[in-house]
């Protein structure tokens, strides 16, 4: 039986994915471009309707008139011409101007000074994350520094994506065998919503995007966190967990620091620091991680990850573990 996500979890944010509602500085350019564009067809909208209007009064037959013949004839105006070719061409020039002003401003062919580096992988249907300056791994909910410029490389491991969380940067695809970078960066503290933006296959639409904006101490105390190898498991029902998280099948698609390395699904060696699951599907607490491994096509119809048929008792002691990797 499917179960319908539950509501995005936005976090009380009002327009969670609105460009119009920018939060750093790339998105900001992007924003006020848009705004300019929506000004300017504004205001040629108002000065086409208006003259269309004035001519349909100005110009209707009145009470008055017996009409005798054709009305006046017009063969062409010199300057009515003049301005309708040289008021849409300066009009064109200002956004092609504009245009390359932003490009320059969001398009750069090198990071920034002082840029995060951060690599997301694209998969069918989940996010990869790697921060190659300090080893850590994660999945699906990008934490960054607020304020830091973030340098974010960009590749697929199987079809195209695309990453896109519209309050912070443009939207960016992610080409398999073609890897680019972009810049962005927040000036809020606060969680920013996306969604692949590039029909991906069956779970396409359950390809959620995350970003979660912290202070500088609170990243870097995050980043400890991360980098650290789990304790061993405390309760016994966590030991037995482990024994059957290395015994089964989970172990060749998931990596957890000190106990596995598969490398086709997301990393686990903090998951239960996460706030979501399945790729910002469903709130993540023990019984919807619970939920998730008994199978996980009830939350996530159609993605790669199997239902393992545990019983009851491994079940348990799976969830047991997992949730001890904080
Ligand atoms: Cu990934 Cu659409």
């Amino acid at each position: 039986m499917w179960i319908p996500p539950t509501p995005p979890l936005c976090d009380g944010a009002t327009f969670p994915t609105s460009i119009l509602s920018p939060a750093g500085p790339a998105a900001s350019s992007l924003s006020d471009a848009t705004w300019l564009v929506i000004g300017l067809c504004c205001a040629i909208g108002i000065v086409v309707e208006g003259l269309l209007v004035w001519a349909i009064i100005s110009g209707r037959k009145r009470a008055n008139q017996n009409a005798p013949g054709e009305p006046v004839q017009v063969f062409g105006s010199n300057k009515v011409e003049l301005a309708w070719t040289i008021i849409p061409t300066i009009i064109v020039i200002v956004l092609a101007l504009v245009t390359v002003r932003v490009i320059r401003d969001v398009d750069l062919t090198e990071p920034p000074p002082g840029a995060l580096r951060v690599q997301v992988i694209g998969h069918q249907w989940w996010w990869e994350y790697r921060y190659p300056d300090s080893g850590v791994v994660t999945a699906n909910e990008l934490m960054i520094p607020v304020g830091r410029p973030i340098w974010l490389e960009v590749e697929s491991a199987d079809v195209i994506h695309s990453w896109w969380v519209p309050r912070l940067a443009g939207k960016r695809d992610v080409i398999p065998g073609y890897p680019t970078a972009f810049w962005f960066s927040s000036d809020e503290q606060g969680t920013f919503l996306g969604q692949c933006a590039e029909y991906c296959g069956t779970m396409h639409a359950g390809m959620l995007l995350r970003v979660e904006a912290v202070s500088a101490s609170a990243f870097d105390a995050w980043i400890g966190q991360q980098q650290a190898t789990p304790a061993a498991p405390q309760s016994q029902l966590a030991q037995e967990g482990h024994l059957v998280f290395q015994a089964l099948s989970c172990s060749n698609c998931h990596s957890i620091k000190g106990t596995s390395d598969g490398l086709f699904g997301p990393d686990l060696t903090h998951l239960a620091s996460r706030k979501t699951i399945g790729s910002g599907i469903v709130q993540l607490d023990e019984a919807t991680l619970r939920l998730w491994i008994s199978d996980p096509q009830v939350l996530k119809p159609g993605c790669n990850m199997p239902s393992l048929n545990l019983d009851p008792k491994q079940l348990s002691a799976l969830v047991a573990y997992l949730w001890e990797l904080h």
